[in-house]
């Protein structure tokens, strides 16, 4: 197989590849785009998957002459109501008149090179490397709309990339109902679902089940993709582990209202949507204009959840994260939140900021209760001024001291929202999304700004903007801690809808990025709750969990990183008892969680004794001669704790000339059972020496025969495995015969 990536087209058959992926489409004569394979590569495609069609009693049949042909037992790329396909369908449209419209014909198709980039919407970008894109188009028969499918390869890339452009080449408007971004049919092969599900304090927990008979689907209706259900879902085989077995996944470039949705059918076939969700959407489409979905991310990994994630995070990281920060090790940073949530001030940061230059830190992070009059949650979102009673000096004298010290200094932001208790609400009273003559919910004391107004989006755009021009920070947090409930606004669009929304936060994101480059952007949303590639396109780093208890974390960020590279998970080492669990996990142990992504720190450090400042300012130490591996290496899961005691994972560098482990487990075993980790994906022919013993073993050994060791005695105990080769000890048989 070839690294590069490929469209042939032969006899009305569309053959999309990566290096070990195959993706297969037939035009029909009859109109129908008809799918055929997704799975591991193939060298050619005759139809040998396609039996004969069957007559089905209560099918519809498009032609009277081939009553067994019926779009309800096709396998199909997309699909309209009310033409005999009863599942549910990625595209709805209705006229002016009321009537749906859905009878969609063939217009032809493009193939050329690059990537198609929806306007308005995050997205994958070009690089260097290559990248080819079909286009196949379609006229609808009774309204002059159009329907453009994208689909993209990208050369040493398994992922296929789609999405869809609805146009209104008519004299009268057209309304979409339901526009997804893909939809893909599948023969039943006893899959099994996996989706996240999560809360607060609970992101990415992972759910895996046989796929029944009926829909299954989630979703978010909250304004935000959400810690409930991210927008991601992965179809795998049954025996389908970390290491082997067929995955088939599905995510969303998105970050608000969404639907993943899988139905296993009458028929055994199995459809997957993946979208803006359908429910409380509405776009009116006036005569020339058009309409793009999010592009979704269709992944296919032979070799298990670790091929699925190695093939997300080498996506990620060279097409969707901003480039400039893709691969660059982040500074390792102390957050003031944990420390003293809103009770900040000049005097209590100033010798803060000293004391992280003197333990290695590299930025300090002045978190919530910096503005305003903000002491708390009740007042001051909107009112982006320095409270100049905490802050008599401004933050000229932190940037001052920062520099003076050798370190960056960073801020926290919530530019989404407002505060009724606020002098933005006093001027603007009509910002707050609203329906109109509605008082709108408060959560956390807060209302969303209505940001499918450009003067509200030119507002956050200008305020940012003067902040940093003001203040040369080097860090943005960008906070966003409540979800939609009255999604309205003053100046009601003729389709008011969340989507809106999103592209006013977008437009504002793409802005200030653009603008300022240099600056780290953060993205939180009450730890990851809107933990997307949405806002990863613009954010290269997230806060993935409000919820720093370094046992709780494991699962957590084992979750994230079926999708998620370690550089864009910020975690972060606090104080015991945990302000969330109230748990006490050693130091050792959650300076592992949090070293094996991106590491920060938020607890007071000006209170701890001369030890916990010395083991700080190793850890910190440790990790910076590490850290290459976070933003430039490769991260396997090892052993999963959502199925067992043992939580571990591996990072290792490109040419796995090194390998750092961290293992975990709840409780020592009194029994003293021992662990014994197989460790693939090593260089089998190399020896790798253990750093604790000194002992060398071959990577094949470690593979097959694994790595046995014990826990330390103790609550949460964690175990760090460091092993190296310098790729000139080959392993060999060292035994003689006997
Ligand atoms: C959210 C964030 C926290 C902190 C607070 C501040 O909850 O996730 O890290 O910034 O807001 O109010």
């Amino acid at each position: 197989m070839t690294k590069t990536c490929d469209i042939k087209v032969r006899d009305g058959v569309f053959h999309l590849s990566g290096p070990q992926m195959s993706y297969i489409m037939e035009l029909r004569p009859d109109q129908a785009l008809l799918h055929r394979y997704w799975g591991p590569g193939l060298n050619g495609y005759d139809g040998a998957n396609q039996p004969d069609p069957a007559k089905r009693a209560f099918a519809a049949a498009l032609d009277p002459d081939d009553p067994r042909f019926s779009l309800e037992t096709a396998s199909l790329e997309f699909s309209s109501p009310h033409r005999g396909d009863f599942r549910e369908a990625s595209v709805a449209l209705r006229r002016v008149d009321g009537h749906p419209a859905g009878r969609w014909h063939f217009a032809g198709y493009e193939i050329r090179d690059g990537l198609h980039k929806p306007e308005g919407l995050p997205h994958l970008r070009e690089t260097e490397s290559g990248a080819r894109t079909l286009a196949v188009c379609f006229t609808e028969e009774t309204s002059s709309a159009e329907l453009t499918l994208y689909y993209s390869v990208m050369d040493g890339s398994d992922a296929l990339i789609r999405s869809a452009r609805i146009t209104n080449a008519g004299r009268e408007p057209i309304y979409i109902e339901r526009a997804l971004s893909a939809l893909v049919d599948k023969p039943f092969e006893g899959d099994e679902l996996v989706t996240f599900y999560g809360s607060h304090l609970k992101e990415f927990q992972i759910s895996r089940r046989p796929l029944g008979h009926g829909v299954t689907s989630i979703g978010s209706r909250r304004g935000a993709s959400s810690p409930q259900y991210p927008p991601f879902a992965a179809l795998c085989s049954p025996g389908a582990d970390e290491h082997s077995g067929e995955v088939r996944a599905v995510q969303l470039i998105y970050s608000g209202n969404h639907t993943v949705s899988t139905e296993r059918d009458q028929y055994d076939q199995v459809r997957t949507l993946i979208g803006i969700s359908p429910e409380d959407f509405s776009w009116k489409l006036e005569p020339g204009e058009s309409f793009e979905t999010p592009q979704a991310v269709l992944m296919f990994s032979g070799a298990g959840f670790n091929g699925m994630s190695q093939e997300f995070h080498r996506l990620y990281t060279d097409r969707l994260f901003p480039p400039q920060w893709a691969r660059k090790e982040r500074p390792v940073l102390l957050n003031s939140w944990e420390m003293a949530y809103f009770d900040v001030s000049e005097e209590k940061m100033l010798p803060v900021i000293r004391e992280a230059a003197d333990l290695g830190f590299e930025l300090v992070v002045l978190d919530d209760g910096w503005f305003g009059r903000r002491n708390d949650s009740k007042s001051s979102l909107g009112d982006w001024t320095v409270n100049e009673e905490k802050f008599p000096g401004g933050l000229e004298s932190l940037l001052g001291e920062a520099s003076e010290q050798g370190i960056q200094f960073g801020i926290w932001f919530e530019p989404e929202m407002i505060s009724p208790d606020s002098d933005l609400m006093r001027a603007h009273p009509d910002w707050a999304a609203a329906y109109p003559g509605a008082e709108p919910l408060l959560s956390r004391s807060q209302l969303v700004l209505d940001l499918t107004r450009r003067d509200v989006q030119d507002y956050v755009l200008d305020t940012l903007s003067h902040f940093l021009e003001t203040y040369p920070v080097s860090y943005i947090k960008w906070d966003m801690n409540r979800h939609m409930t009255d999604a309205g606004s003053a100046l009601l669009a003729p389709d008011q809808t969340v989507h809106r929304y999103m592209l006013g936060l977008y437009r504002i994101l793409g802005g200030l990025t653009e603008r300022f480059p240099d600056v780290l952007f953060e993205n939180c949303s009450s730890g990851g709750g809107r933990f997307d590639p949405g806002m990863s396109f613009y954010m290269p780093q997230t806060w993935c969990s409000d919820n720093s208890d370094g046992l709780d974390r494991q699962k957590i960020q084992y979750g994230a990183s079926y999708t998620f590279p370690p550089s864009a998970v910020t975690a972060h080492v606090s104080a015991v008892p945990n302000h969330q669990t109230g748990r006490n996990v050693p130091f050792a142990t959650r300076a592992g969680v949090a070293a094996s992504m991106n590491m920060g720190y938020e607890l007071n450090i000006l209170d701890l004794p001369p030890e916990d400042k010395e083991q700080i300012r190793r850890q910190i130490s440790a990790y910076k001669n590490e850290r290459d591996l976070v933003t430039g290496g490769e991260f396997f899961r090892l052993c999963s704790p959502f199925e067992g005691d043992v939580c571990a994972w591996m990072l290792t560098d490109p040419e796995r000339r090194r390998a750092v482990i961290y293992a975990f487990t709840p409780a020592y075993d009194a029994a003293q059972i021992p662990v014994t980790l197989k460790v693939p994906y090593l260089k089998e022919e190399q020896l790798y020496t253990d750093e604790e013993t000194g002992r060398s073993f071959s990577g094949c050994e470690l593979k097959k025969a694994g790595f046995a060791f014990r826990f330390d005695r103790g609550d949460y105990p964690a175990k760090k495995i460091v092993l190296r080769t310098d790729m000139s000890k080959e392993a060999g048989n060292d035994h003689e015969t006997v």
